[in-house]
């Protein structure tokens, strides 16, 4: 029979063992980068590793600090939560795996460790303190934390991707119905012509229909290639100091013979305005869409005024009209490509829904504003605010 007292000495190990462990153990110690320290169930220092004395105690030795604790070390607030982290393991005898933080020192930056702590058993299994061994894990964080960010930037790429994929399918959609519309016209029409029994009056009208529907396709096809362009901030702009008040007078010009057509009044009033810096091509094309607008939406007899004039450091172009209105609902979106009022598309009024987005992208590149007020039935008022300066370069505006 094996008696306790044999047990005890069969457990005990040579007194070359015991040597041998202890030089591992110091070298381990001396050498290791690790921040590695044993503490007694006081939490009182038994052993620090070199790494650790590097890392948190500078200048001192592992002499020194033997039978010290955390307090003569650490902030009281670090040490405290130490102390209970290991009483309570000591209590326990549950380890602390791996457990991540960030510690912040005063005059040293902020470093993210890894901590294990675990109970320091004797050989009979009794807990007799506990030791613990951190490692700084600042890289890896910063390189997780940089892969998430990277993967979230990929995923709202992705995301905004997907939407303007989204985009380019409806837009693809509407631009093929906007051709199809004329381009059927045009072809039904051609055959009709072609028709030995089609008289000449007909004819003629058949003519016109192909040349007002060819008409359209151009423009659209104009319109296209010119939103095309100022989406991909290709648009340019020309500044140059120019009239306003010459450039209103010319596009009246141009619209005078629909307006007559249609018996609306087409006026002009000029108040005193510098010259401006402006593409005077483009400020045109912007002037000659809002009122080709203010007359189509304006019913016989009704009234179009165009004002230059200025207000504090801005030019102000105004078209106001006394036709059918904007449905309040309505107001946000007419600048958007291809949306037309429903109050427009019932009555049968022609267009694409591209002559505002054109408008408000001139607008734009000439870092000027674009708004509307509108009554239903009453008539609508477009305003169009300039700089009367050239924006003076490096100054943000
Ligand atoms: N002066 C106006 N009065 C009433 N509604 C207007 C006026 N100007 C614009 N709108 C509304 O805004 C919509 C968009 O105008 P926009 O000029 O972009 O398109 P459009 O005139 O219908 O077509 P396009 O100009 O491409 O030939 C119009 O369809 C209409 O519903
Ligand atoms: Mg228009």
């Amino acid at each position: 029979m094996v008696t306790a007292r044999q047990r005890h000495q069969g457990r005990q190990k040579s007194e070359a063992q015991l040597a041998l462990e202890l030089t591992c153990m110091s070298n381990l110690l001396s050498t290791s980068e690790e921040r590695v320290c044993f503490k007694d169930r006081l939490s009182r220092f038994l052993l620090v590793s070199t790494g650790w004395l590097a890392a948190y105690a500078p200048g001192r030795t592992a002499e020194d600090l033997i039978g010290k604790t955390d307090f003569d070390v650490f902030s009281e607030h670090h040490a405290s939560a130490a102390f209970a982290d290991e009483q309570m393991i000591i209590k326990t005898g549950e380890p602390i795996v791996g457990r991540v933080e960030l510690e912040t020192f005063a005059g040293r930056p902020d470093t993210w460790v890894s901590t294990t702590k675990m109970p320091l058993r004797d050989e009979d299994g009794q807990i007799i303190g506990t030791f613990g061994i951190s490692r700084d894990v600042t890289a890896q964080i910063r390189a997780e934390k940089a892969l998430a960010d990277q993967a979230e930037q990929l995923s709202a790429q992705n995301e905004r991707l997907r939407e303007l994929d989204g985009m380019k399918d409806e837009f693809i959609g509407m631009v093929s119905h906007e051709l199809r519309t004329p381009l059927t016209s045009i072809v039904g029409y051609v055959k009709l012509l072609r028709d030995k029994r089609t008289s000449e009056r007909d004819a003629s009208e058949y003519a016109e229909v192909i040349q007002r529907n060819s008409q359209r396709l151009l423009r659209l096809v104009e319109d296209l290639l010119f939103l095309s362009e100022t989406h991909t901030g290709k648009m340019a702009v020309e500044l140059r100091s120019a009239d306003l008040a010459e450039i209103a007078a010319s596009a009246i010009r141009e619209m005078r013979p629909e307006a007559e057509r249609k018996n609306v009044g087409l006026t002009l009033s000029t108040a005193a305005v510098p010259r401006v810096p402006v593409d005077a091509t483009r400020i045109a094309q912007l002037l000659g869409n809002l009122i080709s607008n203010a007359v189509k939406f304006t019913p016989q007899g009704g009234k179009v005024e165009v004002r230059v004039g200025a207000e504090g450091d801005r030019a102000v172009l105004a078209v106001a009209d006394t036709g059918v209105g904007i449905p309040a609902a309505d107001r946000e979106q007419i600048f958007e490509r291809f949306f037309r009022s429903a109050t427009v598309t019932r009555a049968l009024i022609p267009g694409t829904g591209l002559g505002l987005t054109i408008a408000r992208d001139i607008v734009t590149a000439h870092n000027g504003t674009i708004t509307v007020e509108s009554e239903e039935g009453r008539g609508s008022t477009f305003k169009v605010w300039l700089p009367l300066e050239l924006p003076v370069p490096g100054v943000p505006g």
